[in-house]
């Protein structure tokens, strides 16, 4: 067994769209930094996660001076609002300076990876295991890890938790120090990707048999969401139930069957663990928070975190000012639980004016009622605007 010890100055822990994004900001910047991923490249070049860029980020990497290299072209950008068949909709257009581009978080993940590795020669050591994390005060911080070459350390002035919910860095940091909010909403999705296009607006849809969603993936193909049982599973879901439920989700008997590529069940659930550092090491994306999908926050979040901290890093680093990264987490959590909030609404929303079996007549009507007044207040449907778009 070969055992090597370097040195850099961030060690980013995870290999997905937070670290891959820090890393390149990083890169950019001159910071020396490694990023330490489990999964081999092409496992993650095609790992299937959900969401868009939205115009929020789309300025963030704008102002990286990274817009062209990572994303597509302008989208328009509309959501169909139907309920029980009937569609209207909601236009997010408005200047273009403030619109999103047609990105979604595997396409960003291949731009990353190809700007970072291939472009810019960064250090990314894939397929890792038994990552520890000293970060204990005393000496500097290191990050060890073993591959098939051995085992290996790496002494570094700063770890960056982007690990997911499941990783090990927010596992290193000693019991009290954090303290996670959650709520659970009692229901589950089920996330089919199919071989059918979108043929006209993306899809929010309320019905009095449960949630449906239907979001673009491609010139060929969408991603239908359908709101189930936390118990369900693949066997509770052959394909032709997954048709028979759209159509009737949806109102509409032309739909016809087509090829489901995959299935997945996901529980409804809003997490956040604050603080979002200990000493050295900083938490960010979903090592730190998760929201449901409905509100389409998860990945634009998880860039917010890495915009601030690479920021706040380049300042430790270059000006060796840690004003702003003892900051980190103060500055971000306010962003977070606005769009936890906005999280929350739409999912509320669009499940309560539902199926009234969910929370009852009561909260169906209220629920149609806030949907209504995104339509008929011009007030509302610009806040609305601006949640999507993440401008709040
Ligand atoms: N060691 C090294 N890498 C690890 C470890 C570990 N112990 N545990 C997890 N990883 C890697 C995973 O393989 C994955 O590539 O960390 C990465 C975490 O990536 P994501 O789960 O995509 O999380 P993140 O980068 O924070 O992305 C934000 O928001 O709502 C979501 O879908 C959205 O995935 C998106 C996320």
């Amino acid at each position: 067994m070969v055992s090597n010890h370097t040195e850099t100055s961030v060690v980013v822990i995870g290999g997905g769209v937070s670290g891959l994004t820090l890393a390149t900001l990083l890169r950019k910047s001159g910071v020396a930094c490694a990023v330490l991923e489990r999964r081999d490249r092409a496992y993650v070049e095609v790992r299937q996660r959900a969401g868009v860029v939205e115009a929020r980020a789309v300025r963030m990497f704008e102002r990286w001076g990274l817009a062209d290299k990572l994303l597509g072209g302008p989208v328009a950008q509309t959501i169909d609002y139907r309920v029980n068949g009937v569609g209207r909709i909601f236009n997010l257009g408005g200047d273009n300076a403030a619109q999103g581009r047609f990105c979604t978080q595997q396409m960003l993940v291949n731009n990353l990876l190809r700007e970072l590795i291939d472009g810019m020669g960064g250090d990314v050591r894939f397929s890792v295991a038994d990552v520890t994390i000293q970060n204990d005060g005393d000496g500097r911080p290191r990050v060890g890890y073993s591959d098939s070459q051995g085992s290996h350390a790496i002494v570094c002035d700063y770890i960056v938790g982007c690990d997911g919910d499941r990783g090990v860095s927010r596992a290193s940091i000693p019991d009290g120090v954090l303290t996670s909010y959650s709520h659970e909403f009692g229901y589950a999705w089920l996330a089919a990707l199919v071989e059918a296009p979108v043929t006209g607006h993306p899809i929010m849809g309320v019905s009095d048999h449960g949630f449906v969603a239907q979001l673009p993936r491609g010139p060929q193909r969408s991603r239908y969401y359908l709101q189930c049982a936390l118990s369900d599973g693949p066997e509770d879901w052959p394909d032709t139930r997954i048709w028979d439920e759209i159509r009737l989700r949806l109102d509409d008997d032309r739909i016809e069957n087509a090829v489901v590529h995959d299935k997945d069940f996901v529980p409804l659930r809003s997490v956040v663990h604050a603080p979002m550092q200990y000493r050295n090491l900083f938490l960010a994306g979903d090592a730190a928070h998760l929201v449901p999908p409905t509100g389409a926050k998860g990945m634009n979040l998880a860039l917010y975190d890495v915009d601030v901290l690479a920021e706040a890093l380049l300042s430790a680093v270059r000006d060796q000012n840690r004003t702003a990264l003892d900051r980190y987490s103060d500055t971000v959590l306010p962003h977070i639980w606005t769009y936890q909030d906005f999280s929350v609404w739409m999912t509320d929303t669009m499940h309560d004016a539902g199926d009234p079996a969910l929370h009852g007549e009561f909260r169906r009507r209220t629920a149609r009622a806030r949907l209504d007044t995104l339509f008929d207040s011009p007030a509302a449907a610009g806040l609305h605007t601006d949640y999507q778009r993440g401008v709040v």
